[in-house]
C-alpha cells in the first residue's frame, strides 16, 4: 500500500524519511533477532509510554517467544524542549522487575539523558538483565553514552513525527515517520 499525505499534515512536514512499508520489514527483523537472543527465556518488555506504544504492539507481534509486559509513562522537569534529563516516572510498573529479563522498548534516543536516568532506576530493582531496543536512533544529539541494544533505524539531526512520535500531541497516528518543518517551531 502507498503511503498518503493527508491535507492535515502538509503545512508541517516535510517529505517522509521512512515508509510504513520500511518500518514494518525493519520491526519483523527486530522482531526475528530478538527471538533469536531470548530463546529459552521469557522476556518482559516495558515500552514507554505514550512514543513507544505503536512501536511496542508491532514488535510484540514479530516476536515468536513466552513474553509479558507493561508500559510506563515517564516525564521531564523542565520546560521547553532541551532535555534536563531527569526523568520522573509518572505511570510506574504493575509488578516487580526482580529476577526477569526486561527489555525496554523506546520510540528514539535523541541526548539519551532521559534513557540514561530510566535505566539507572530500573537497574535498582535488580532485573537479571536490562536492554534497550529503540526503534530510532540519533547518535549526533548523544549527550551521555546508552547502550542501545536494538536499533530500527539511525536518523540524522532532524525532529520527526509518526509512528507513535508526536509535536504537540499531534501525528502520532501516521503510519510512516516524517521530518517536521523547522518553520512549525516558531
Ligand atoms: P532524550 O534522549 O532524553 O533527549 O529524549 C528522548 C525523548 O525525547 C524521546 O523519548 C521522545 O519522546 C522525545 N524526542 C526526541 N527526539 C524526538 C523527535 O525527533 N521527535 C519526537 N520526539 C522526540
Ligand atoms: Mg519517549
Amino acid at each position: 500500500m502507498k503511503d498518503t499525505s493527508p491535507d492535515w499534515i502538509c503545512e508541517d512536514t516535510q517529505s517522509i524519511l521512512i515508509s510504513s512499508r520500511a518500518i514494518q520489514s525493519r520491526v519483523c527483523e527486530m522482531g526475528k533477532q530478538i527471538t533469536l537472543d531470548y530463546q529459552g527465556k521469557k522476556p518482559f518488555l516495558v515500552a514507554i509510554l505514550k512514543g513507544a506504544s505503536i512501536f511496542h504492539a508491532d514488535l510484540v507481534r514479530s516476536i515468536g517467544l513466552d513474553l509479558s509486559y507493561d508500559f510506563m509513562a515517564v516525564g521531564s522537569y523542565g520546560k521547553g524542549t532541551a532535555s534536563s534529563g531527569e526523568v520522573r516516572i509518572l505511570k510506574d510498573l504493575d509488578e516487580s522487575l526482580e529476577g526477569k529479563d526486561v527489555l525496554l522498548i523506546e520510540d528514539i534516543v535523541d541526548t539519551g539523558l532521559s534513557l540514561h536516568y530510566l535505566v539507572q532506576a530500573l537497574k535498582t530493582r535488580n532485573p537479571a538483565s536490562l536492554k534497550i531496543a529503540a526503534l530510532l536512533n540519533k547518535p549526533s544529539r548523544r549527550q551521555i553514552e546508552v547502550p542501545v541494544d536494538y536499533v530500527g533505524f539511525e536518523i540524522p539531526d532532524e525532529f520527526v513525527v509518526g509512528y507513535g512520535l508526536d509535536y504537540n500531541q499531534r501525528y502520532r497516528n501516521l503510519p510512516y515517520i516524517r521530518v517536521l518543518c523547522q518553520s512549525s517551531f516558531e
